[in-house]
């Protein structure tokens, strides 16, 4: 008798990143057969590239959603949605989760403006699709932050972040994943907005370094455009780990 074949439903583009990673251990703990594309020789994926595409139709092929986490940070963000939408349309169609920015719309960045232009790629593609914007991840902000503490006195831009959890964001798109196709999804963002100079004071508490932190104004539309909170999603505080929380942990696990 032949060997029973599972069926693959879901396939998570950059399944072995910060997020990905966080939704394809989400959406396996809740019993679904996931397929993660990647660019590498690893265990348990599929190797595939968007932005040559190869191995990108075998990789869409029978799936009913992907969720697309992969990005590329050197403004080809919409060459690699352009490929997995021609892939998608081939393979019948199946309902894209697109993770992106709050703010990729009011904040000048080049990076926001080629997520912004993905998003629009992704409405207009005509497949069943969910995009859903994200305030900024709290390692991200942990990264940006933790590099001004080489400097015995800490200089922190005048704003604000809203930082999130993965696991918080990983959670809202695996749901999203396993319903109906939802188009511009309400913003998701962090618990708490706090001030650059707040998050950096919580940095150097969760590593026991004393510094003086000092805010500064920087110039410029880019961080005008921050401290006008473009970046913020103040309505939507559905994240519930804090930055704090996120740090403690760190410091447990070494
Ligand atoms: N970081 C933040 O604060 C933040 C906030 C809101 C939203 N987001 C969004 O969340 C998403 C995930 O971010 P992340 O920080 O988790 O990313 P990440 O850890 O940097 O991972 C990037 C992923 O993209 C994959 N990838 C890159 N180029 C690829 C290509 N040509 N073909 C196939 N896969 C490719 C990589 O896979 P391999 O290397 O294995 O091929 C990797 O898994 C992004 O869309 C980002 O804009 C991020």
């Amino acid at each position: 008798m032949a060997p029973e074949v599972v069926d693959v439903r879901i396939l998570v583009t950059g399944g072995t990143g910060q997020l990905g990673s966080a939704v394809v251990a989400r959406l396996r703990a809740a019993g679904e057969e996931v397929r993660v594309l990647s660019r590498r020789v690893a265990p348990d994926v599929v190797r595939g590239d968007l932005r040559t595409g190869r191995g990108v139709d075998s990789a869409v092929a029978g799936v009913d959603v992907v969720v697309h986490c992969a990005t590329d940070y050197l403004g080809r963000e919409a060459q690699l949605a352009r490929t997995l939408v021609e892939a998608a349309r081939w393979a019948g169609g199946p309902h894209l989760v697109y993770v992106s920015v709050v703010g990729v719309d009011r904040v000048p960045l080049g990076y926001y403006r080629a997520k912004h232009e993905t998003e629009q790629l992704i409405a207009a593609s005509g497949l069943p699709h969910t995009i859903q914007r994200a305030t900024q991840f709290h390692g991200l902000v942990r990264t940006l932050l933790a590099g001004a503490f080489r400097l015995p006195v800490v200089p922190v831009p005048r704003i604000s972040f809203q930082p999130v959890d993965v696991r918080d964001v990983a959670r809202r798109l695996a749901g999203q994943a396993l319903e109906d196709p939802a188009g511009r999804a309400p913003d998701f963002g962090g618990p708490e907005i706090l001030s650059a100079a707040e998050l950096a004071q919580a940095v150097a508490e969760a590593s026991a370094r004393r510094r003086r932190i000092v805010p500064l104004k920087v110039p410029g539309e880019t961080f005008r455009a921050y401290a006008d909170g473009g970046h913020l999603a103040p309505a939507h505080r559905e994240g519930e780990i804090t930055f704090r929380e996120y740090l403690a942990e760190r410091a447990d696990h070494g």
